[in-house]
Order: structure tokens, then sequence, then C-alpha cells
């Protein structure tokens, strides 16, 4: 891997001994789905002392139960936890299961509501924390009035997989999002600490005293920690962490790793494309974040906001009013989301897709240009900097360097 000289310098020396920068910052392995960052891998990455996450999305609570297993084989104690839907069939008993078989934490991800937030206080009694993604300053102000999380992930546009923004002209980077968010906390604190009606110069002088004293804020009046994902590297990690990141999450490098349950294709693809495009998905209309392949090619168009959209649809919308059946369709053979929105927007003819069955032709069965090919912002980064099947222990090595300093 190249090192990147700048970074290795500021390696910090005091008193002869090499001190850590960004010391108290965590380090995330975040989970992909389907099936690619199961328990060899999070096993791999929490006994390096990272944090790590399996993607839960499309795998039974039995597969899921097998690869918590595995992981704990590898390591028994790190923190590993699992990322799911909460729209997902059985959410709170697969919870339940996995929480039963040590993970510590769930990641929320796409589609949750309140409604999950009230139950936050059961899960603690229970020891697993419920951790909430969010892509919005708003959305995160919500969180933390809500008064019932410890930790928010803020995920920006260079994140892969679903993408939390309704267009891509409303795309906020992890960058700003990290700094927005935690500015808003900041006047958020200023206001309920000073009053509604506090002078503007009293305003910006504590908001400028929680910047410099981050953690005696926290503790003292319970803001969430800030945990950054999306596109995150050694070019914008300093930023990132000094606009107010408590904590970075990585994926995408890691779904290359030979620890990585994803099928050499599949990696072999993170390596030859150019770039990402976007297209929509099943699943709420979400934009998706993924390769341009033969399947992208065949079945969707793009429109003029950039985003590839399912053709049947978009094109005879347009010529006759009304959505008109695709002559591709996906059988759903699990019903594996409540209330089975997607079967009803599948209905519709609005997109007969299943986003699950689809990741998992590709990331399973290796047949790539048959279904979807999930990537982020990071694309052309690991593909300057990784190797496919590259060792978890390499990568980390390489992410503590450019965060720390030190790979010890
Ligand atoms: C291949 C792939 C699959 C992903 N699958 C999921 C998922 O199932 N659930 C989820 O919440 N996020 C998913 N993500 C988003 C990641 O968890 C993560 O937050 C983000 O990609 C971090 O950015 P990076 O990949 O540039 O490091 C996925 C990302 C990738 C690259």
């Amino acid at each position: 891997m190249n090192q990147n000289n700048d970074t290795q310098n500021k390696n910090i020396k005091e008193n002869g001994s090499i001190v850590k920068k960004n010391k108290n910052v965590k380090v995330w392995q975040e989970g992909a789905a389907v099936k690619i960052t199961t328990g060899e891998l999070a096993g791999a990455v929490a006994r390096e002392g990272f944090v790590a996450s399996m993607g839960g999305a499309g795998m039974t609570p039995s597969e899921l139960e097998r690869e918590m297993r595995i992981a704990r084989e590898i390591c028994p104690d790190g923190e590993i936890g699992v990322n799911l839907m909460y729209v997902a069939k059985d959410f709170h008993n697969v919870a339940r299961v996995v929480q039963k078989l040590g993970a510590k934490f769930i990641v929320l991800s796409a589609g949750y509501d309140s409604k999950i937030l009230n139950c936050t206080g059961e899960y603690e009694d229970l020891k697993l924390e419920i951790i909430p993604k969010v892509a919005h300053p708003s959305l995160a102000l919500r969180v933390l009035q809500s008064g019932v999380v410890k930790r928010i992930m803020l995920e920006g546009a260079g994140c892969g997989g679903h993408i939390g923004f309704s267009s891509i002209k409303n795309f906020i980077s992890t960058e700003e999002l990290v700094k927005l968010t935690f500015m808003r906390f900041a006047t958020h604190l200023a206001k309920q600490v000073l009053g509604k009606n506090a002078p503007e110069n009293e305003v910006q002088a504590f908001i400028e005293d929680v910047k410099n004293h981050r953690d005696d804020y926290r503790k003292k009046y319970h803001v969430p920690e800030l945990i950054a994902a999306g596109g995150i590297n050694e070019t914008n990690v300093q930023q990132i962490i000094d606009n107010g990141a408590d904590h970075i999450a990585n994926c995408l490098i890691f779904t290359i790793c030979k620890e990585s349950n994803a099928h050499t294709n599949w990696k072999n693809m993170q390596f030859q494309a150019d770039k990402r495009i976007f297209f929509e998905s099943p699943v709420k209309g979400m934009i998706g974040s993924a390769i341009k392949n033969s399947f992208i090619d065949k079945y969707f168009e793009l429109d003029d906001t950039g985003v590839y959209r399912f053709k049947a649809t978009e094109k005879q919308k347009q010529a006759t009013g009304r959505s008109i059946k695709s002559d591709f369709t996906d059988r759903c053979i699990t019903k594996c989301m409540e209330h089975d929105f997607c079967l009803k927007y599948s209905k519709d003819y609005l997109h007969p897709m299943c986003i699950f069955y689809r990741l998992e032709e590709t990331a399973v069965a290796g047949n790539v240009d048959d279904g979807i090919v999930f990537t982020s912002e990071n694309l052309n980064y690991i593909q300057k900097v990784a190797r496919v099947n590259i060792s978890a222990k390499e990568v980390i090595d390489y992410i503590k360097k450019y965060t720390y300093g030190t790979a010890e």
C-alpha cells in the first residue's frame, strides 16, 4: 500500500516516544449486504481492535446466527454488532437472537422510524446498543432530542449501498454532514444552556467552547457520539475528525479483503470499474450506489437527474401516462420486508426487482452481470491503495497509520 508521508510525518513524538494522534477515535468496519461482511471478516477485524459490523440485511435469522457464532469463535470479546433494516420482517426477534450470541450493537440502516427509538431502553437492559444511521443534520438533531441514543452514524453521500438522500442534488458530503451536524448540536446546546434569546456573541462564544472541549460537553449534556461514514480515506479523515466526528467507519475497503465473503468476481469488479453510478432501488425508491454493468445497461436508463431508473417504468409512463409492467419481474420468495412494501411497490410496476436477490446474485453467486454490484465513492481510492484479497490486518494497519500516525 502507498504510504502517505505527510500523514506519517504528523506522527507525533513526545519525549522520544510515539503518541497516537486522534487516540480516542475508534475505527469501524461497517456492514455490507448481501452476505459480504459476515462472521469471518467481523471476527478478524474485531481481533485487531477495530469495531466490526456484519451486514445483516438479506440474511435469515439462522444464517445470521451461524455468522455470529463464527465471529465470536474468532474473537470472543471484541466489539461486534450487526447492521439491520428495521423494515425487515422479525426485526425484534433477529435482534434478540444476535444479542444472545454476543452482538453488542445494532446499526439501524434504511427505513426506520421513531418507534424503534422508543425501544432503546429495553435493548439497553439487554446490553444491546441501538445506533441509528442518519444522512441529515436535522434528523440527527431529532435523534439527539429523543435523548435515548449514545452514538449516531452519520452517512454522507460518499457511502455505498443505499444513500440516504432523495436526489443527487441534495447530496451532502461526509465532511459537510459532520460539520453541519456538529454545529446543529452545538447551537441547540447553546440555546438550551443560555436561553433562546441569548445574544449572538454569547452563542458564538459558547459554540467555540464546545468545539474546544468536545468531551466535556458530551459528558455533561449527554450528547451522542458521532460516527462518520462514506468515502473516508487518508485524504479527508483529519478534516472529518476536525469537523466533529468522534469515530470513523469504512466499508468498501473491507469488502475486498480475503476474509470477506464476497465472490472473487465481485471483488475483481471493484477493481475493473472506473466510476460508480446511481440507480433507483425498490427499497422505498432510495438511491443506490453501484457499478454500471450489463444488468443496469439492459434494464435501466439514465434520467435527467443523473439516476438510472427502470426502463419500462419511465419510458412507458412518459408515452402512455401510466406505468406498464416490464418484461422483467423478480419473484419474491422470502417476503422479507415488514408490510411487504417491496411487493406493493412492484405490484404497481414501479420497480419489479428484488434487491436482495439481485445483490446476492452478484456478491455470492458471482454472476456480476446479472444483478446489482454495490460500491462507494471510495471505489477509485481502493484501486490505488489495495488489491483483491488483501488481508484485513493489512487494511487495518494502513488505516491505523493514517488515522493515528502509528500502526501500534
Ligand atoms: C458493497 C456495500 C454494501 C453495503 N451494504 C449496506 C447495508 O446492507 N446496510 C447498510 O446500512 N449500509 C450498507 N453499506 C454502506 C456501508 O455500511 C458504509 O456505511 C459506507 O459504505 C461507508 O463508506 P465506504 O464504503 O466508502 O467506506 C454498504 C456499502 C457497500 C460498499
